[in-house]
């Protein structure tokens, strides 16, 4: 399967990601984002048809902010345990603008959406607006994160490389 596919527009996306997009930029217009004024929505669809958003949270505390991908993920983890996640959207606003402007998932937020793909071991799509005004639908999480660190790595007598 091809790991990302890049839409010069939102009407062109699949049906399930142009919903979510919207539910992502709908959820956006509440984010707490009073220091950046970075306004970020995310919203993943659940197996169970659910959706589930969440937004960025910011604090005068600064790194004590969450992104709206991991408040979306810990928030549906703790509401729906059993579910897999099918689809997930992120789509970011200014405060006060009503385009949406380039979100791509940070790093940490990458790194915890592997994790969730890990634990319910089946891929999942993650649809972003990229810096080039592309949507991009990766076809997993761990498409967007090459050489990463998950849980195999803990397991005793890992070795892939074949080296001691
Ligand atoms: N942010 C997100 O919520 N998601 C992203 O993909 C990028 C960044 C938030 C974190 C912070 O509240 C603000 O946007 C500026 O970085």
């Amino acid at each position: 399967m091809k790991e990302f596919t890049l839409i010069d527009h939102l009407e062109d996306l699949d049906a399930e990601s142009k919903y979510l997009v919207h539910k992502a930029k709908e959820a956006a217009l509440h984010a707490y984002a009073p220091y950046s004024k970075f306004m970020v929505g995310a919203a993943a669809l659940l197996d169970n048809g659910k959706v589930v958003t969440g937004t960025n949270q910011e604090n005068a505390a600064y790194p004590s902010g969450m992104c709206a991908e991991r408040v979306v993920l810990y928030a549906l983890s703790a509401q729906y345990p059993e579910q897999k996640i099918v689809r997930l959207a992120v789509a970011a606003r200014r405060k006060n603008g009503k385009d949406l402007v380039p979100a791509t998932s940070c790093g940490p937020c990458r790194q915890v959406m592997l994790e969730f793909e890990g634990k319910q071991a089946d891929p999942f799509k993650v649809v972003m607006l990229g810096p080039d005004n592309r949507w991009v639908v990766a076809s997993s999480a761990e498409s967007l994160l090459p050489f990463s660190f998950s849980k195999s790595n803990l397991e005793h007598g890992h070795n892939t490389s074949g080296h001691e």
